[in-house]
């Protein structure tokens, strides 16, 4: 694509859009968090609001009263006014889609076996990074109906600062990562126990009609296989350096009636505490599509 900043050959548009970009990213997790009165129904101010976060960080996190948090469908009713329609799981279907990520009852059912059902904490990663190329996750969001006893904060990075970082430290990295066979996921059982085969592609890919970066990640270490050649090695140890301590990371501890909108930035969460009585739940959507807000509130 001409001009492209992630074009490695455009060093010139490369920097000026770094440096905006750098310029403009929230120094604190506040500058993210936009109040809304009802997130079913959103004024065009609170859009606007939504919208400038998402420019500056690819990711807002909003903040509604907690009355009815539990109630799945406003979070699907948000997602709607926002763009975030070809939900995973349930493509143009209703709000069912939508995954209660709570800690699973009982030990030994299937989604226990999956750490996002756990208590366990959760390494650097964008959703669906095993997801075939024509399927990819490009908006997520938590929405939180309860958060926990203690813990159970996200990390987030937003994956364009990530890139820079990388492209600061070897523009070589960056290239090694875009490989169509950098990363890949061996067949195996997805969390919703289905079959997935194999899936090879690049970290860092560039949209090839709107332009925008790309990334599917993650830090596990087992059931991923990297490319076998010193650069792309090297690369990976690097992005493993920049996510253990980028001054870019920002970090939210959800409370209920909040929630994050994204464009699948790169995100973690931490160990935490609950019990029977108050159980953390949120909502999570997975979407194939990103962020809008040129749309009128209906
Ligand atoms: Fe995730």
């Amino acid at each position: 694509m001409a001009n492209s900043p992630f074009d490695l050959e455009n060093e010139t548009g490369y920097r000026t859009w770094r440096d905006a970009r750098l310029a403009a990213y929230p120094r604190s997790v506040d500058e993210l968090i936009v109040p809304l009165a009802d997130p079913r129904q959103l004024s065009p101010d609170e859009i606007a609001a939504l919208g400038s976060r998402c420019n500056r960080a690819n990711m807002a996190i909003y903040s509604a009263p907690p009355q009815n948090s539990a109630d799945k469908s406003l979070a699907h009713q948000l997602a709607r006014q926002l763009g975030l329609v070809r939900l995973e799981g349930n493509y143009l279907a209703d709000e069912d889609g939508l995954s209660s990520i709570t800690p699973a009852g009982d030990e030994g059912s299937v989604r226990g076996e999956f750490i996002p059902y756990t208590h366990k904490p959760i390494n650097w990663h964008t959703d669906g990074y095993y997801n075939a190329l024509d399927r990819r996750i490009l908006g997520m969001t938590l929405h939180c109906a309860q958060d926990a006893e203690s813990g159970g904060e996200n990390a987030l990075l937003d994956h364009e600062i990530a890139y820079i970082q990388l492209r600061d430290a070897n523009p070589d990295y960056v290239a090694a990562l875009m490989q169509p066979d950098a990363m890949t996921i061996p067949a195996r059982m997805d969390e919703d126990n289905v079959a997935r085969p194999e899936q090879s592609g690049p970290v860092f890919s560039i949209d090839p009609e709107a332009g925008f970066l790309y990334m599917r990640y993650t830090a596990r270490t087992r059931s991923i296989v990297w490319k076998d050649d010193v650069i792309t090695k090297a690369a990976v140890n690097t992005l493993a350096d920049i996510l253990a301590g980028s001054e870019y990371i920002l970090t939210a501890r959800l409370r209920p009636g909040m929630g994050l909108i994204c464009n699948n930035v790169l995100h973690t969460r931490s160990a935490f505490s609950d019990s029977p009585g108050h159980r953390r739940l949120l909502y999570r959507g997975r979407y194939y599509d990103r962020l809008q807000f040129n749309l009128r509130p209906h």
